[in-house]
């Protein structure tokens, strides 16, 4: 008998996949370049599932029924090249590659578009959740044609996460778009933890406390809206002693954060795309300054504030700091939801914002209630300009500004850095705005550069002659 789906890469990424494959019920042709993975699969999991190890990709590929589906899951970049250039001679049309890497979608675009030269078929697809959520149900964001989505979508179906009775699974878009949604999705991943991490810094600074008991602070804010599986496993982190030590566990890791390079992506592209998303980017700059130790160690003798500011009431600067939370929330969302919107624009992808916010309610590290408020953002009007416009958000936001700023203000006096929940409040202070001091810059722009303004009275483009008469004329 043939196998069903194939899988090349054994790392327990690929693994996890294959053994979440065979045990609901699909027979998997798994292979490993190191055959030792794929004997270690077969022996230690051979039992879950139907299995058919292979030692080659010749042999994988000729273990496969037609059109075969081949999931490779290796290092993104030239590891997928390498594996793909030595696959697609030995494909026929019509056969389904698909990436389930952390590709950059730039080079899923290249690749597709090079198979389907060959009448290969590709489909590059995020996949998140970790190791566990490989294994007992990811939520998966396939891209590529919907010809290829079809056939693949009860297998995927089968193994993606399930949030009442709706598997985490979508047809997101043509050829990059699903690696473009997982890459905004790592990048609001990056938001939402730089966003808890201030919030524990805060809590400790301002108030005091003690790693254990923000933990507690934490599994509260869990039990309310701020539901996520990142707030859960931010209390396990916090709760966690140090063995070696028994001090904090937070007390003894280097506090220098690193990365992967899918928040980069994210933010080097809503660059390209003119989309702002300066939540993702404090929380990448964070990661960046934090390994910085140079600068860190230079800036040690910098003054801080000189009067010592007075202490907030705990009580109150707890339920302020969920608030404050809970907005930059909204707002690094919000902000990942447009660049969403703008991607699809200007790739020509159509992206279903709703169904996006659907699919990651269960199975990948953002998941939590609050994409439930977003897909019905959505489902009331799937062209919202931004989730900010929403009603539900609009209220939650009108309830948390005072909170909010008082955060922020707190964190000023006493001089705690707190970049993304101050960007997110400039964000929504410069949406809010009426008037930006854009005009100033605008002035500016002409006075230095001839670069011509628009006005508010009058229709064209007009330059003012600065070295001279400042008589205005249109340019
Ligand atoms: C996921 C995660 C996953 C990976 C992160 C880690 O969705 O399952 O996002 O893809 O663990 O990319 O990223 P950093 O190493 O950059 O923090």
């Amino acid at each position: 008998d043939k196998a069903q789906i194939g899988v090349t890469g054994l790392a327990v990424m690929g693994r996890n996949l294959a053994r979440n494959l065979a045990r609901n019920g699909h027979r998997v042709a798994v292979h490993n370049r190191r055959r030792e993975r794929t004997d270690e699969l077969m022996e230690q999991f051979g039992s879950e599932g139907e299995f058919v190890p292979s030692y080659s990709l010749r042999e994988l590929i000729d273990s496969l029924e037609r059109p075969r589906r081949i999931v490779v899951m290796v290092k993104a970049g030239g590891p997928t090249d390498a594996v793909i250039e030595e696959l697609v001679p030995m494909l026929d049309r019509e056969d389904i590659v698909i990436d389930a890497g952390n590709a950059n979608f730039e080079d899923t675009l290249r690749r597709e578009s090079a198979l389907a030269e060959r009448g290969v078929r590709f489909v590059g697809t995020g996949v998140s959740g970790g190791e566990e959520g490989a294994l007992h149900g990811p939520s998966i964001m396939p891209g590529g044609s919907a010809s290829a989505y079809r056939e693949l979508e009860p297998i995927l179906r089968s193994i993606a996460a399930d949030v009442d009775g709706t598997p985490c699974v979508t047809h997101v878009g043509e050829n990059g778009a699903g690696h473009f949604v997982k890459m905004v999705h790592n990048g609001i991943e990056y938001a939402d933890m730089q966003l808890i991490a201030e919030t524990y810094d805060l809590l400790r600074g301002v108030l005091g406390r003690g790693p254990g008991e923000i933990a507690e602070t934490f599994r509260e804010f869990d039990r309310g809206r701020l539901d996520s599986y990142l707030i859960g496993i931010t209390a396990e982190v916090l709760d966690h002693t140090d063995p070696r030590t028994g001090r904090p566990f937070v007390d003894v890791v280097l506090d220098q954060a690193e990365q992967k390079g899918t928040g980069r992506w994210t933010v080097q592209n809503a660059l390209e795309l003119a989309s702002p998303v300066s939540g993702i980017a404090e929380a990448v700059f964070a990661r960046s300054m934090s390994g910085q130790v140079q600068l860190r160690q230079a800036g040690r003798d910098l003054p801080g504030p000189s009067t010592p500011a007075e202490r907030p009431d705990p009580e109150q600067f707890v339920a302020d700091v969920e608030q404050a939370l809970y907005a930059s929330k909204i707002v690094a969302y919000a902000q990942g939801f447009n660049q969403i919107r703008a991607g699809s624009e200007n790739y020509g992808w159509n992206i279903d914002y709703g169904a996006v916010a659907t699919i990651w309610r269960g199975g990948c590290i953002i998941r939590a209630k609050f994409l439930d408020r977003i897909r019905a953002a959505y489902d009331q009007n799937p062209e919202l300009p931004s989730l900010l416009g929403d009603e539900d958000f609009r209220r939650a936001l009108e309830q948390a500004q005072d909170s909010w700023r008082r955060v922020v203000a707190t964190a000023t006096s006493l001089g705690i850095p707190v970049p993304g929940i101050s960007a997110a409040l400039s964000y929504y202070d410069t949406v809010r705005a009426e008037r930006l001091p854009a005009a100033l810059i605008q002035g500016q722009r002409d006075y230095f550069g001839a670069h011509t303004y628009r006005r508010t009275d009058v229709d064209g483009v007009f330059h003012t002659e600065w070295a001279g008469d400042r008589s205005e004329h249109e340019a």
